[in-house]
């Protein structure tokens, strides 16, 4: 056979991906960053994870309003508005044409002329955004459920910020890997804090619980979306401290992320999570999310 290209071939190639780069739209290959930004020495920046279903990002004030507020603890200034920050989302997605997606944007401190820990004042944010596919989801994977491990939470006291210093859940990710698990659920004083990338719910004879926010977890907008969810559906919620003993009796342990959406973990520890496999609470959960995405594509 000639080596030649044909059209299948050609149409198979992906278009390069368009990335926001400080004011700029550049393609993916072409978008660079200097060796002395502080997010690249010192991993000091923040960060946000967005979905867009049918073109419409989902809680977008919300991860706006968290965006903000990672800055602030950071002593870090918004660089763009919110209509600005609107407005490039907008203009990427569109020159990023797909269905489901998410926006990944970071913020870092910016480039100073030497590397030092103390902040120059005269210096710009760095301000990068690209847009990834979301696979299509698929929810009968979704319900075989996950393998997570528990592991000591040795992570600072300031989880609370979306931040793009992420060495030590990627040492936990590790860890839990290796025992070929996919996460871990991190414990810390013998209280359930997060997974490495999502929140953490557990439920108890139809009772659902959370951990209260704190500088120990993420904010996350998926769990807000979860709670709101439960409350107006009729489930009884509480945002309470959780003991690590209680992951050994729960019927259920679910993880929520806004690119997991809310993954049932059936086994933890090599052993299985209630009856070994996604239970009811997380059936009637995982409709009320769909709806809500099928809800905010339609409108
Ligand atoms: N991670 N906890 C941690 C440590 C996280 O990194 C995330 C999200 C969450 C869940 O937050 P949300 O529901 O707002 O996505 C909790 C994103 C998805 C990531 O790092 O890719």
């Amino acid at each position: 056979m000639p080596h030649s290209s044909t059209p299948e071939s050609a149409a198979a190639v992906e278009p390069e991906p368009i990335v926001y780069l400080n004011g700029e739209y550049l393609a993916q290959s072409q978008a660079r960053v200097s060796v002395l930004d502080r997010g690249f020495l010192f991993g000091d920046g923040v960060y946000e994870v967005i979905p867009v279903y049918g073109g419409k990002p989902l809680r977008l004030n919300e991860h706006l309003n968290r965006l903000q507020r990672s800055m602030g603890r950071v002593s870090m200034s918004d660089p763009l508005s919110r209509e600005d920050w609107k407005a490039v989302f907008q203009d990427l997605l569109d020159r990023n044409p797909g269905a489901d997606r998410s926006i990944y944007l970071q913020v870092t401190r910016g480039a100073a002329p030497l590397r030092d820990l103390s902040i120059d004042d005269d210096i710009q944010p760095t301000v990068f955004i690209m847009v990834n596919a979301i696979k299509l989801i698929d929810y009968a994977k979704i319900e075989a459920g996950i393998e997570a491990i528990t592991v000591e939470d040795f992570r600072w006291k300031a989880c609370d910020i979306k931040s793009v210093s992420l060495i030590a859940n990627v040492m936990v990710r590790l860890l839990a890997n290796q025992s070929s698990a996919v996460d871990a659920i991190m414990v810390r004083d013998g209280l359930v804090t997060e997974a490495t990338a999502s929140n953490v719910f557990v439920v108890h004879k139809g009772v659902i619980a959370t951990p209260p926010n704190s500088e120990h977890l993420l904010p996350g907008i998926t769990r807000d979306l979860v709670i709101e969810l439960a409350q107006s559906n009729g489930f009884e919620l509480i945002e309470r401290d959780i003991q690590a003993s209680e992951l050994v009796t729960a019927d259920e342990i679910w993880l929520t992320s806004s690119t997991r959406e809310i993954a049932p973990v059936v086994k933890l520890d090599q052993r299985p999570v209630g009856g070994g496999v996604a239970g009811d609470s997380w059936k009637k959960m995982i409709t009320l999310y769909k709806e809500y995405k099928q809800a905010l594509r339609n409108g």
